[in-house]
């Protein structure tokens, strides 16, 4: 007789993934630990390093012995400067209590998901969508309901929201601009998503993590629309807007009862932000928004160097709005996005995200990561002139 262990794992882990984007990363390192010269387009870290007084900040409080557990929300002066950035930039009146460090955005996504969702409720998002998050709904014992964002723009935000919305929809995800697509929703679709949630009480569930890179139109935070304040928990990070990927910084800012929940969530799950990162990111927020205009120039540049590019050779894109990725259609080179994606990188060495990873809404995509520097940008456009020549 078969003994049956006791050793297993939870189940509500079974239909939660491993990023596929990982699996792609270590093809890449395999490729250059065989010499070749491989154009990394597959990532999402910004060009530069995290600037010098950010990191100088970090030293100091290291210095200063700021090495003891904190407030596990944050440090006050944190805070406080928090609630300064979301009153000038974000249009959000909020309190000190209504704002929490955590460890990346991806610990304020966890937590929000984790804050709201019971299992077999159902939330909304948007694809394609940024791929963590189906596992995020999915961790919580929801189900995503995929929403296609292109459906939804041609034939109106509320109307397929509507659409696809079950008597067990309790969340909307609604990501801004939107990785991977590039995409930034104007203020009348973001109307839409607020009537709609109001409309049905739903919960917002708002990702920001790529606020400060809008090039076409302008961001507007969910939060700061009228009724929206009370129903938003909105997630920020350091990582995009400061070159700050490896350090694990982020914020949420919500209202009761769900800052409540977020405080229980970050306090069993890391007791807070490290306390010298912490002041990091107070000297972050001190980054002039001129600095920040010159970060997203920079960017510019690259979206038009590559898009131009691409639209040469054929792989159709439109110049996207906002993040730093661009998301042509690739069935010139493959109808399936992973052959494509595969073909690309083993036939002219450019490494891609095939667009299937981001939902059934992705396939027929790939995405370009263009926050790389310039000459690498110039390499990768020369190989993709040589693969389609
Ligand atoms: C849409 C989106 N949200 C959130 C994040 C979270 O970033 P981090 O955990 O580095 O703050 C990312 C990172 O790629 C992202 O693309």
């Amino acid at each position: 007789m078969t003994k049956v262990s006791g050793i297993r794992l939870a189940k509500r882990l079974d239909e939660v993934g491993f990023s596929d984007i990982v699996q792609i990363r270590n093809k890449v390192m395999a490729l250059r630990a065989e010499g070749l010269e491989v154009h990394a387009l597959h990532g999402g870290e910004p060009y530069f390093e995290t600037p010098e007084d950010i990191k100088y900040a970090a030293i100091q409080a290291l210095v200063e012995n700021q090495t003891h557990y904190a407030a596990s929300s944050g440090v006050l002066p944190l805070r406080k400067a928090l609630v300064e950035k979301l009153a000038r930039k974000n249009n959000l009146q909020v309190t000190t209590d209504e704002v929490i460090a955590t460890v990346g955005g991806s610990q304020g996504l966890y937590a929000a998901f984790q804050s709201v969702l019971d299992p077999g409720d159902d939330a909304l998002v948007f694809s394609p969508y940024w791929t963590p998050i189906g596992d995020l709904v999915t961790g919580a014992q929801a189900r995503p309901l995929l929403v296609p964002t292109a459906t939804a723009r041609r034939n109106g935000i509320r109307k397929t929201l509507e659409q696809f919305s079950t008597p067990k929809t309790r969340v909307v995800y609604y990501n801004t601009p939107q990785n991977p697509s590039g995409l930034v929703f104007t203020r009348a679709e973001a109307e839409e998503v607020a009537a709609f949630a109001i409309e049905r009480d739903l919960v917002v569930i708002a990702d920001e993590a790529y606020e400060d890179l809008v090039y076409d139109g302008e961001h507007v935070s969910l939060a700061s629309l009228p009724g929206m304040s009370e129903r938003t928990i909105t997630s920020y990070t350091f990582s995009k807007s400061y070159a700050m990927t490896g350090w694990r910084a982020g914020y949420a800012v919500a209202k009761e009862p769900f800052m409540t929940a977020l405080r229980k969530i970050v306090l069993y799950s890391t007791n807070g932000v490290s306390t010298p990162v912490q002041y990091a990111m107070i000297q972050a927020l001190k980054t002039p928004e001129s600095q920040i205009a010159a970060y997203r120039e920079e960017y510019r540049k690259r979206r038009d160097l590559l898009v131009a590019a691409l639209n040469e050779v054929g792989l159709e894109c439109e110049p996207p709005a906002g993040a730093f990725y661009a998301f042509p259609n690739a069935e010139k080179i493959n109808k399936n996005s992973r052959t494509a994606s595969q073909i690309l990188l083993e036939k002219a060495h450019i490494a891609t995200i095939p667009g299937s990873v981001f939902g059934a809404q992705g396939e027929g995509h790939l995405r370009f990561g263009y926050a790389i520097t310039i000459p690498e940008i110039e390499a990768c456009v020369e190989a993709l002139r040589k693969f389609f020549a």
